[in-house]
């Protein structure tokens, strides 16, 4: 995810703070390079390179840039390492156009070096360049801008939205093909961006835009047309008058559910970074040839490392060690050294436990790679590589989106290390988004009796064990009420003893484990227990369990993943219900950066 905003005024003007402002409202797009681009007459200024978006308007004081256009970008890694030359805006060949995309492109590999072939002048790895120089080759031609977008169109390939411009023009130039657009239009300006925040402070006259259309930005209107023949689109302009807060929350309650929501477009992102990545094949040789391989993180992120020791073992056959990290130092350090390898899995990247590990395995010679969400942290810095979760920010304190790539990031890797065709794993976005719609109303109509126990137990076996005590944690977090997360084959070992009449005990099911699941689930019922099994439509389920949320088919790794996200809607719905807000549950932070 990345984040734009383009802005056309009527008069010459300082365009930086405005500039520097909208940035700042898209942060949570994307965070690991700014860049700013200003045109004047004949003149482009472009300032950009890798940082949050304050530590590079002040380092290239973004604030005094001025002009009748300007654009800016907050980048997202996914082509190109973040680096100023993958920073964007973009300039074309010449350096007489500039421009700034959002989204993936994904032939950008056969369209650069197409680019280089013809002699245009290709800087940086990032497709971002590649829409401006799609773009540029047309013009060259002497197509007018409509025209030369239209036909850039058909040649790039993927879901995207992009905002250019030239000199000695007084337009800017706009096109959706699957990213998100909004046109603002206010006093003696138009702007354009990504997301509404970034609009909302300047204008409340908004238009939405639609795949498929292209924007000319003029100061006092724009005109909006088809890509598809170039005809006019008539749509008049809407006005806001939501909140900012409700507006951010992109039309959902809470964060959470929009994240919850935001994980199948996310999926996406993490699936084409992981292929177009040249770290992964470096992270996987180093594995193969590990002595002993460790999956080290804290809540969550440790349950995404305990997925991950499952996957590894089952599917490439590698064993791993999952360690909570706290516990690395006690128990693991005094055995490391460099013949091993460490994966610290965090989403924040900057929690202590994970860190105090990191630095304890690193004086050991210990190989120390990182998988965390948010780049530019502390472990994303102290690890050899670090591997980049793509879900944007996650405001939430419950992680959702981030457990959920952490997960499918592990997958991806146990299948390179298999060998396996990792397209296999194509089919997650889709599943998550059936996941999400199937089972939304199954676990509404449960809420309320489950709702009516401060206890309950969230069981699973095999690849769903860790999505049980996932699953678990979503509940204790948000919901403040007990919920324990075990192995479904220990419950009989001692929490048996709870049950009574109607003690909700949750199971999560892979389908090659009905058998034993069953017989969990027939000791909880015929004790008066009510079981809730999540899994694939089974005849014996259907038979056995006091209640089915249905999942989609899947592989049993794959049913895995997707058995966590109702749980997660359990948990917030719940805690909901309860009058919570899930978003900011008392007495917990997002990130602890304290032992
Ligand atoms: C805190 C948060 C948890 C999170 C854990 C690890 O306890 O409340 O939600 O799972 O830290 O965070 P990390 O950023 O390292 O994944």
């Amino acid at each position: 995810m990345c984040g734009i905003f383009g802005i056309v005024t009527a008069t010459e003007q300082p365009l930086g703070p405005i500039l520097i402002e909208a940035a700042r409202r898209l942060t949570y797009r994307g965070y690991d390079s700014v860049g700013a681009a200003t045109i004047s007459g004949a003149k482009i200024d472009l300032r950009k390179d890798t940082g949050r978006v304050d530590e590079v308007a002040a380092k290239y004081n973004l604030a005094e840039m001025s002009g009748t256009r300007g654009i800016t970008q907050l980048r997202w890694a996914t082509f190109g390492a973040p680096s100023q030359v993958n920073s964007q805006p973009h300039l074309d060949s010449d350096g007489d156009m500039v421009g700034a995309h959002n989204g993936n492109v994904v032939n950008n590999v056969e369209l650069r070096k197409m680019f280089m072939e013809e002699g245009l002048v290709v800087r940086s790895q990032n497709d971002g360049e590649s829409c401006v120089h799609a773009v540029e080759r047309y013009i060259d031609r002497g197509l007018d801008f409509i025209e030369a977008i239209r036909r850039a169109n058909d040649d790039l390939q993927g879901d995207y939205a992009y905002v250019i411009g030239r000199i000695n023009d007084d337009k800017l130039y706009a096109i959706k093909k699957g990213s998100g657009l909004v046109v603002g239009i206010g006093d003696g300006f138009t702007c354009v961006s990504s997301d509404l925040p970034s609009i909302l402070p300047l204008t409340r006259t908004i238009i939405r835009i639609q795949d498929g259309e292209i924007i000319t930005l003029w100061a006092d209107h724009v005109e909006l047309r088809s890509v598809k023949d170039g005809s006019l689109i008539e749509r008049a302009p809407e006005e806001i008058t939501e909140t900012m807060s409700s507006v951010q929350k992109g039309g959902y309650a809470h964060f959470m559910l929009k994240e919850i929501h935001e994980q199948p477009q996310v999926a996406r992102e993490v699936l084409h970074m992981l292929a177009g990545s040249s770290d992964v094949q470096a992270v996987v040789d180093q594995m193969k040839n590990a002595r002993n391989l460790y999956f080290i993180g804290c809540g969550t992120s440790y349950h995404a490392c305990l997925a991950g020791a499952v996957y590894f073992a089952r599917l490439a056959g590698r064993a791993v060690i999952p360690v909570i990290a706290p516990q690395f130092i006690p128990q693991y350090l005094p055995t490391v050294g460099s013949q091993d390898v460490g994966l610290f899995v965090s989403q924040s990247g900057e929690t202590k436990d994970v860190l105090n590990a990191l630095y304890a395995a690193e004086k050991q010679g210990m190989q120390c790679y990182g998988l965390a969400n948010v780049i530019g942290s502390t472990l994303t810095k102290a690890s050899i590589c670090s591997l980049p979760l793509c879900c944007g920010y996650e405001i939430s304190v419950p992680a959702t989106k981030t457990f959920t790539n952490q997960i499918i990031t592990f997958l991806y890797l146990a299948y390179r290390l298999a060998g396996r065709d990792t397209r296999e794993l194509d089919a997650i976005p889709g599943l998550m988004e059936q996941t999400i719609t199937l089972t939304t109303p199954q676990v509404q109509a449960i809420t309320p009796d489950v709702n009516a126990w401060e206890d309950c137990y969230s069981l699973g076996y095999g690849t769903t064990y860790p999505m049980a005590l996932e699953g678990a944690l979503k509940l204790k977090e948000i919901t403040y009420s007990h919920c324990e997360g075990m192995l479904s084959t220990e419950f009989k070992h001692g929490p048996l003893s709870a049950i009574t009449e109607g003690f909700p005990v949750l199971f999560s099911v892979s389908p090659e484990d009905v058998p034993v699941i069953v017989s969990g689930i027939n000791e909880v019922t015929c004790r008066g227990g009510r079981a809730i099994a999540i899994g694939q439509e089974n005849a014996s389920l259907r038979a056995n369990a006091s209640d089915l949320i249905v999942l989609p088919e899947a592989s049993p790794e794959i049913s895995s993943l997707l058995s966590v996200l109702p749980l997660q809607l359990l948990s917030y719905y719940m805690s909901v219900a309860r009058g919570y807000d899930p978003d900011f549950p008392r007495n917990l932070s997002k990130t602890l950066t304290v032992d």
